[in-house]
């Protein structure tokens, strides 16, 4: 059993990776990488990221390809076989999320979310998990929405306790090949997250308290590195992700409802 990864000439696949913590994957992996394939549905902005990579990067590769749909992740899938690519790392990042009641939720919002966050990652993960070599390592973006049953943000949270419970498993599975599955989980983090997640009517969700939680995208990436690094299965960027992530473990689940029953409504428009 591996004990942590080394990113010494990584070979890294980063789903989402023309904005936000995507792209602060890239940049932080960038020195000493082998390889890194850039993958999002924007071409210019995929570009624009590998153009701000340090020089001297070795090879970047960008690969436009929506993951929502079965014909992206085949295309994605085909690139890399197709030019002999064995990536030694995933990262599982790309998702989105909506802000509102589920009962006025776009139809095609969710079902872009659940084939994003959920079909995706797990469908990549298991089409490139036959290659992974030891030492390889998986790395999933959950947050800290998984942790908790959180109304008017209800689906978005579910997709990402179902990323926190499928990675927790999937490194128990994988521990005897020697490959490390992390997952990171993060708070609220300034990137164009809120922005996609509000609705074109301007619906948005209570997001009282986020000042205290979020961070930015930088310490997130190089905490949830770290995290895989060391081998931890799970990894709450910051200190006050931290500190929330306990209490809502501890807290018995009907404190938990009836402080989260206050939040109901509260979003704006
Ligand atoms: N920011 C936060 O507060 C926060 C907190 C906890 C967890 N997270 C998680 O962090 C991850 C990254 O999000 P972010 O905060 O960096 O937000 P972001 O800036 O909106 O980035 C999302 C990335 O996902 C890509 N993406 C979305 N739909 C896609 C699709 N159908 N096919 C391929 N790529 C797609 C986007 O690229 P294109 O639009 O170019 O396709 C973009 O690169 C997500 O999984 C999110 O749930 C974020």
């Amino acid at each position: 059993m591996a004990n942590g990864f080394s990113f010494h000439k990584v070979r890294a696949v980063i789903t989402g990776a023309s904005s936000g913590l995507g792209a602060e994957f890239a940049r932080q992996l960038a020195p000493g990488a082998e390889l890194l394939v850039l993958v999002a549905r924007r071409a210019e902005a995929l570009e624009e990221v590998r153009r701000g990579l340090p020089a001297g990067t070795a090879q970047v590769l960008c690969v436009v390809a929506d993951l929502g749909t079965e014909a992206g992740r085949q295309g994605l899938l085909a690139e890399l076989e197709s030019r002999g690519l064995r990536p030694n790392l995933l990262i599982n990042n790309a998702g989105l999320g909506d802000y509102g009641p589920v009962a006025t939720a776009p139809v095609e919002k969710l079902q872009l979310m659940l084939e994003v966050n959920v079909t995706a990652l797990t469908l990549l993960t298991r089409a490139l998990l036959p290659k992974l070599e030891r030492g390889s390592g998986i790395l999933n973006v959950s947050s800290l929405a998984s942790t908790l049953p959180m109304p008017e943000l209800a689906v978005y949270a579910a997709t990402k306790a179902y990323v926190t419970s499928f990675s927790e498993a999937l490194e128990l599975e994988l521990a005897p090949r020697g490959i490390l599955v992390s997952c990171v989980c993060p708070g609220p983090t300034p990137t164009n997250f809120s922005q996609t997640a509000r609705r074109a009517d301007g619906t948005d969700t209570n997001r009282d308290g986020q000042a205290l939680l979020r961070i930015p995208p930088a310490q997130v990436v190089a905490e949830a590195l770290a995290g895989l690094a060391a081998g931890r299965p799970c990894v709450y960027p910051g200190l006050g992700v931290k500190v929330a992530a306990r209490l809502f473990r501890l807290m018995p689940r009907a404190l938990l409802r009836r402080f989260l029953r206050r939040r109901v409504g509260q979003g704006s428009m």
